[in-house]
């Protein structure tokens, strides 16, 4: 048999993690995570270094195996197959179409620098879809206008700034059609006045309907953004909530000694702008240069 048809009906969430575990060596650092994401919705991990989030966003999307526990994305069971109770490994090739459904986006772009930005998000479709390359740079040419950057198409990554490389991978994520994004502290490696116009993309983003896992120190984003805040340390889910009750009124003193510390940091945005182009204009109040969207004057 395979895995329970109750957990595939419609009805039940796009993400459906159950007592997941991973051990490195031997020290386990996910203890048995569960996590629910509905389609749609934005659900922001929080959590202090070591906590396990980018690894659990790994087992996700396969990019580490699991030692116990099932994760379900739209239905599938990620990486494993359930025959007579039992769970067999995905063949890679399996694994590789499960993944690519999956967008990830990083802290860092990890972009090819001999590629141009069209080039960098054709490259996927093209290598792991088998699209054309007509096709694939028309999207690419779309994603590229996603996020602001439609005059950039054959710029080098070394000429954009972080907050452009960033978007250009946000943008080659999409191109992929993914129904599922993570990011993974998307803005902590940049300069704090570009990190506005990268959270901007991933407010419209989400207004759009994406459904979309953000491990973030950016609380004004889980705040004004996230329906759904998931506390995590030391491997387990300490607490989670709508943002207000988990921001404003946390339950648990290891979620307050650590929201304590966040917001006593000086965070990048006091509020995520409503839209990429609100972002550039405050941008370019700041900096007085383009960061790129040329039709904002
Ligand atoms: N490939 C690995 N091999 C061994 N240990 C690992 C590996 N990846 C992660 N760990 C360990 O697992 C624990 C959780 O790490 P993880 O990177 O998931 O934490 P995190 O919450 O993302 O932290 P940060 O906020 O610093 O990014 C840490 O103790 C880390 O050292
Ligand atoms: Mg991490």
């Amino acid at each position: 048999m395979s895995a329970p048809t109750t957990e595939i009906d419609a009805g039940l969430p796009l993400v459906h993690a159950v007592n997941v575990t991973k051990a490195f060596h031997g020290v386990e650092v996910l203890k048995g995570i569960d996590l629910d994401v509905r389609k749609g919705q934005v659900v922001c991990l929080l959590g202090p270094s070591g906590s396990g989030k980018t690894t659990f966003l790994r087992c996700i999307n396969q990019l580490e195996t699991i030692d116990g526990g099932r994760i379900w994305v739209d239905g599938e069971l990620m990486g494993y197959e359930e025959r007579a109770g039992t769970l067999h490994r995905l063949t890679n090739k399996a694994i590789a179409a499960q993944r690519r459904e999956i967008g990830m986006v990083f802290q860092r772009f990890n972009l090819f620098p001999h590629k141009t930005t069209v080039e960098n998000i054709m490259e996927a479709p093209i290598q792991v879809k088998g699209e054309n390359k007509a096709q694939a740079r028309e999207r690419a040419i779309a994603m590229l206008a996603r996020v602001g950057l439609q005059d950039k198409p054959a710029a080098y990554p070394a000429q954009l700034s972080g907050g452009q490389q960033q978007r250009v991978a946000i943008a080659r994520a999409l191109a992929m059609q993914p129904k599922l994004m993570l990011f993974d502290e998307p803005t902590s490696a940049l300069d704090p006045e570009l990190v506005g116009e990268v959270l901007a993309v991933m407010r419209e983003l989400a207004t759009e309907g994406m459904t979309m896992i953000v491990v973030t120190h950016e609380m004004s984003f889980a705040r004004e953004v996230a329906d759904h805040v998931v506390f995590m340390d030391g491997g387990v889910v300490v607490e989670q909530g709508d943002p207000t009750s988990v921001i404003n009124n946390p339950q648990h003193e290891r979620t307050r000694s650590f929201l304590r510390r966040v917001q006593s940091e000086p965070q990048a945005v006091e509020h995520v702008p409503e839209s990429l182009r609100d972002a550039i204009i405050a941008e370019k109040h700041h900096l007085g240069t383009d960061p790129g969207l040329n039709e904002v004057e």
